[in-house]
């Protein structure tokens, strides 16, 4: 019997409950951003927490989207897309993005003007980067899209709404001084 056939016949290795591995990342605050492409001329924004810097130089980014979602077929197409940073008050944008199975067009939510050319930004976010990706990669039932950041539009000041323990929140600080005055800023 060859290595392949044992390896076939070897039963699956222990993989942790599902509901014990959502309740676990469900303790894991992110940040919340509406992941932006065009669909049919349109703009079409999908609501993700899985979003991540990788490198500063060259600026890159990732996202990982359930492949079935519409957003991932349009990105994975176009091999662009826009990231929108949201802000505490635009949980409406978000719950827009995250209804399952709706269209998830966004003209309601978008900055005017730019058609086809930039990606769709959601007005008022705390910030908002276009990027093409670089790098696709399917792992399990989603898709990790590599993106190189093209440019940055920053917006006004404001708090990040943030998403943890199945609800949107907003931060509150978590302060300890630090006896030598050191920043921990990155
Ligand atoms: C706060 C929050 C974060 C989410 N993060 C992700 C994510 O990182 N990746 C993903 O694929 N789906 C994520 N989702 C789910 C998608 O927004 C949602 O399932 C998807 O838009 C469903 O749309 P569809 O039925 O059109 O595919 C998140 C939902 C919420 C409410």
């Amino acid at each position: 019997m060859t290595v392949t056939e044992l390896m076939s016949r070897a039963p699956e290795p222990r993989l942790a409950p599902a509901a014990a591995f959502a309740d676990a990342m469900s303790r894991f605050a992110t940040g919340v951003v509406l992941v932006t492409c065009w669909i049919d001329g349109r703009p079409w924004g999908m609501t993700v927490s899985a979003f991540a810097s990788v490198s500063a130089e060259p600026p890159t980014i990732l996202v990982s989207l359930a492949s079935a979602s519409a957003s991932a077929q349009a990105i994975t197409d176009e091999q662009r897309f826009g990231v929108s940073i949201l802000e505490r008050g635009q949980i409406a944008a978000a719950r827009h993005g995250s209804l399952p199975g709706a269209s998830k067009f966004i003209e309601r939510f978008v900055e005017r003007g730019g058609a086809g050319t930039a990606l769709p930004a959601v007005a008022g976010a705390l910030a908002h980067l276009d990027c093409e990706v670089i790098e696709l990669h399917e792992v399990a039932d989603h898709t990790v899209f590599f993106g190189r950041v093209r440019s940055v539009r920053l917006g006004s000041a404001g708090e990040p709404l943030v998403y943890a323990d199945r609800a949107y929140r907003a931060l509150t600080p978590a302060f300890t001084p630090r006896r030598n005055g050191a920043s921990d800023a990155l």
